[in-house]
């Protein structure tokens, strides 16, 4: 399978052929790869190449390693469809997964300028910030930091955020949910990142802020939401 007179470098026939496998089922996610050393025995390549082939693929986010264990072929990444407002909770249980959250700080603070701005207040007037780990089935899919103002959304605590912030402010608050502009962009993991949602720095991280408006227009959110670029895929339906 592995052709050394191709002027393709070996390694990337390598890596070629790991993709086909995974494209073709015969490698499933979750399943560890045979050691670099058996692959350059059985093409009588170095380990080095082997090594370099499999590295580009944990970049690419088809395998990833675990320290002392191996490498293993990674899950398939989730879709998100960017077509509709939806929230957090919508998104996972739409995919028959069980969403939850860990909240990791939840405080009152003055709205620094540029949230302030955000939200339409004056700078310094009280903000809930929050910031939240969310899961799928358990697993960390997102670090997700949101500041709403104090005062458009009352009585803001714990319990709620642990499970959802738009069924209260719609189904509690009735305040209703109308447009929001979102922005993503690809950024390498900070510490925090790195921390909660247990990857290396190679494997980039998508952060997407949204700014959420009610139907008249007031700003009802500015959310920031690293998600692992490993895992996610974002779909958006385009029209002619
Ligand atoms: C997504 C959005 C956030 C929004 C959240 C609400 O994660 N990126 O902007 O705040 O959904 O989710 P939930 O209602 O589950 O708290």
């Amino acid at each position: 399978m592995i052709n050394k007179q191709s002027p393709l470098p070996i390694y990337f026939q390598i890596e070629t052929m790991i993709r086909q496998q995974i494209e073709r089922g015969e490698l499933k996610p979750g399943e560890a790869l045979p050691s670099e050393r058996i692959y350059a025995e059985e093409f009588g390549i170095s380990r080095m190449t082997v090594r370099q082939a499999i590295t580009n693929l944990v970049i690419a986010g088809l395998l990833y390693r675990e320290k002392g264990r191996g490498t293993f072929v990674a899950e398939n990444k989730m879709e998100q469809h960017l077509s509709g407002l939806t929230s957090f909770t919508e998104d996972m249980k739409k995919r028959g997964l069980t969403p939850g959250s860990r909240l990791l700080t939840f405080q009152i603070a003055p709205a620094p300028k540029k949230i302030a701005g955000r939200l339409q207040i004056k700078e310094g007037a009280p903000i809930y910030e929050v910031t939240r780990l969310r899961l799928a089935d358990d697993v960390p899919m997102a670090l997700e930091t949101l500041f709403v103002s104090t005062d458009l959304v009352k009585d803001l605590n714990e319990e709620i955020v642990i499970s959802s912030l738009y069924e209260y402010v719609e189904g509690k608050l009735n305040l209703k949910i109308g447009h929001a502009l979102q922005s993503i962009e690809a950024i390498s993991p900070g510490e925090k990142e790195r921390e909660y949602l247990q990857v290396s720095k190679d494997v980039p991280v998508m952060l997407m802020a949204r700014h959420t408006f009610l139907e008249d227009g007031r700003p009802l959110e500015y959310v920031q939401s690293s998600y692992r670029a490993d895992r996610y895929k974002f779909m958006i339906e385009i029209k002619r």
